[in-house]
C-alpha cells in the first residue's frame, strides 16, 4: 500500500504534483475563468463580505497565513488569520458580512470545529477548506471547497498542505473575479500559472538528492532555524514544524526582519539556518533585504542553507548550501519552496532513526480541544 516507498510520508510527498492537479481539476474553464459552483455560498454573499477570518491549526494554520497575502493582495478585503484554539476565547468581532474560512485536512479537528461553531453563532458565514468528504467541519459549514489530495496517512501533513494552498489561491482569485478587482489581468495570468504549478513541483521533486544528503549530514545537530519574509515567513514556520514533529529537534521559524530584534542572539558557529529567498523579480526590495540577512547571520558563523529561485545569482556568495526552486510568481512560491523542507525533515528524521509516519505523541486527527 506504500507503493514501493519506505514510508507513507515519502509516498505522499511524491504524490504532490497529482494532488495539486486534482485540486485544480474542473475548476478552471476553457476561457481561463474560475468555476467554483460547488461552494454553496452565493456570489452575492462573497461580493458583500467586508472581512475574512481564517481559522485553522498547525500546518493548516500556515496555509492560512499564506492565504492572507493572496486574499488581501488580490481582493483588498482585510483578512485575519487565527489559531483555531485561540479564536473563540478572544470574543472576536464577527457579523453577517464576515466570511470565516476554516481549513482542515481531516475535517474533524475539535479546535477548528469549535471556532466555526462560534463564528456561525455570531452570524458569520463559514466556508470550509477540507480534504475529507462528508466530515464534520464541512457538514457544519455554510459551504465547502474540497481539496483533492486523496487520503493522507502519514501524521505529518504534506500533500494536504499543498492542496490547502491551491484551494486558498483559488478562493482568493475567485473572490477577485466575482468582485471585479483592479487585478483583472494579474488574476488571469495567475490562473494560468497555477495550472502549470504541478509540473514545477514535479521538477523540484526530481532535484532533491543533495537536500537528502545535506539532511543526513545534519542528523547530529540540536537546532535548525528557518527564516523567510513575506510568504516565505509562513513557509519558514512550516519547515520548522515539520522538523520538530518528525526529527524531534529544536526548530524555529522567524520573519527575517525580526532577527535583529532578538533571535540573532541564537546564531553561533555552524548553526544550520535555512533561508527562503523571495524572487529577485517583482518585489525586489524584499529580496535585497533577505540577502543582507543572510550576510548578517553568516558573518556570525551560521551555516546557510539557501532556498532561492533559478537564476538568482546574488545569493550565491553567501550560500553554504544552495537549493534551487523554479521561477514562480511571488505569491505562489510557497508551493515550490515548501517541498525541499518536507524532504529535508523526512530525511533528517529517518537518519535519526525516527518513525516518520507515526511521530511520537501525535495523532493524525485531534478530536479533543
Ligand atoms: C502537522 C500536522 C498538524 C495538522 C493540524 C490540523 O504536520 O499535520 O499540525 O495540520 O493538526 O489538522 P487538520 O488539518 O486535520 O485540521
Amino acid at each position: 500500500e506504500k507503493g514501493g516507498y519506505a514510508s507513507f510520508m515519502l509516498k505522499e510527498i511524491a504524490e504532490q504534483p497529482k494532488a495539486v492537479a486534482d485540486t485544480l481539476l474542473g475548476r478552471i474553464d476553457t476561457e481561463g475563468r474560475l468555476r467554483l459552483d460547488e461552494l454553496r455560498i452565493p456570489d452575492a454573499v462573497l461580493r458583500e463580505a467586508d472581512k475574512i477570518v481564517v481559522v485553522a491549526c498547525g500546518t493548516a494554520f500556515h496555509a492560512g497565513l499564506i492565504a492572507k497575502y493572496a486574499i488581501e493582495h488580490w481582493t483588498r478585503i482585510p483578512c485575519e488569520v487565527e489559531l483555531a484554539s485561540e479564536f473563540r476565547y478572544r470574543d472576536p468581532i464577527l457579523g453577517p458580512r464576515t466570511l470565516v474560512v476554516a481549513i482542515s485536512q481531516s475535517g474533524e479537528t475539535m479546535d477548528t470545529l469549535m471556532a466555526l461553531r462560534h463564528a456561525r453563532e455570531q452570524g458569520a458565514k463559514v466556508l470550509a477548506v477540507c480534504n475529507t468528504n462528508g466530515s464534520t467541519i464541512p457538514r457544519e459549514s455554510d459551504g465547502v471547497l474540497y481539496t483533492h489530495a486523496g487520503p493522507e496517512v502519514a501524521v505529518a501533513s504534506t500533500k494536504a498542505f499543498l492542496t490547502q494552498l491551491v484551494a486558498c489561491y483559488l478562493l482568493a482569485l475567485y473572490l477577485g473575479q466575482v468582485r471585479g478587482t483592479q487585478w483583472g489581468d494579474e488574476i488571469q495570468a495567475l490562473i494560468h500559472e497555477l495550472a502549470r504549478i504541478g509540473d514545477e513541483v514535479e521538477h523540484v521533486l526530481g532535484t532533491m538528492e543533495p537536500v537528502r544528503a545535506l539532511a543526513r549530514s545534519l542528523a547530529g545537530k540540536d537546532t535548525v532555524l528557518f527564516l523567510g519574509r513575506h510568504v516565505g515567513h509562513p513557509v519558514a514556520l512550516e519547515g520548522a514544524l515539520k522538523l520538530k514533529e518528525l526529527a524531534y529537534m529544536h526548530a524555529e521559524g522567524f520573519a527575517a526582519g525580526e532577527l535583529k530584534h532578538g533571535p540573532i542572539a541564537l546564531v553561533e558557529q555552524d548553526l544550520p539556518v535555512v533561508v527562503i529567498v523571495p524572487s529577485p523579480r517583482g518585489r525586489s526590495v524584499l529580496h535585497d533585504k533577505i540577502v543582507s540577512n543572510i550576510q548578517e547571520i553568516r558573518a556570525r558563523g551560521a551555516r546557510t542553507i539557501v532556498i532561492a529561485e533559478e537564476g538568482d545569482e546574488a545569493v550565491v556568495p553567501y550560500a553554504d548550501h544552495l537549493v534551487r526552486i523554479p521561477v514562480t510568481p511571488t505569491l505562489l512560491q510557497p508551493l515550490v519552496a515548501t517541498v525541499p523542507l518536507q524532504v529535508f525533515a523526512c530525511e533528517l528524521a529517518t537518519a535519526r532513526g525516527n518513525e516518520v509516519d507515526q511521530p511520537r505523541n501525535l495523532a493524525k486527527s485531534v478530536t479533543v480541544e
